[in-house]
């Protein structure tokens, strides 16, 4: 079976993609090929970020790679937190924190719209290739919803029932999420190659 190295560790997410592809690549995380450091995400954008990771990959592993990266784009704060979402409030990757600093910033504002963006990055040999997903809503004036995660509880969808992504099961979340249709079209890349 080929290998290919998923840049992340985060057990959710392989799992998602293990489902996909497992019968057909072994995806190996990071903390599989021993790669235990933090590998630098220092780009302006969210498809650089994660072109950087693929390529620190190869470069140090040798391995075929690919990654994500995501970033919510908020229209009256131009484009904020984008590829700062993680860390919007601090270092600290604290998701409360992140959506006090947005509901705070968006006070009193009416325009609300906002887009979840993902881009993922495969790097086969030399050759690199990006599929991007992204999914419309609003920023709701308060949290609704325990499920999800970051910024899933303020986040309402333009395609559904009002619910916000911390509302929905993982499954319908997943099929109109950013990173849902992001992972589709890799994987259906990837399902086309002999
Ligand atoms: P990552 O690139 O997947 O690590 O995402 C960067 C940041 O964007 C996360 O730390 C979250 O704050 C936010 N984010 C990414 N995906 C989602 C999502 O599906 N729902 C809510 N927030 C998300």
């Amino acid at each position: 079976m080929k290998k290919i190295v998923f840049a992340t560790n985060n057990a959710h997410k392989l799992q998602e993609l293990r489902q996909m592809l497992g019968d057909r690549y072994d995806i190996l995380a990071l903390a599989d090929i021993g790669c235990h450091e933090d590998i630098p995400e220092t780009g302006n954008f969210i498809e650089e970020n994660a072109q950087m990771k693929a390529r620190y990959v190869k470069q140090h592993y040798g391995y075929d790679c690919f990654s994500d990266d995501t970033g919510l784009e908020i229209d009256a704060l131009g484009g904020e937190p984008g590829v700062y979402s993680a860390r919007y409030a601090g270092p600290g990757h604290d998701s409360e924190a992140n959506i006090d600093k947005v509901l705070k910033k968006l006070d009193g504002i009416d325009n609300r719209t906002a887009r979840f963006r993902t881009a993922i990055a495969l790097l086969q040999g030399d050759e690199m290739h990006m599929f991007e997903g992204q999914v419309e809503g609003v920023i709701l004036t308060e949290r609704h919803g325990t499920g999800g995660f970051g910024y899933d509880s303020i986040f309402q969808p333009v395609e559904g029932d009002g619910s916000t992504f911390a509302q929905m099961s993982p499954q319908d979340k997943n099929s109109i999420s950013h990173r849902g249709r992001a992972v589709a079209l890799l994987v259906k890349f990837l399902n086309s190659q002999s």
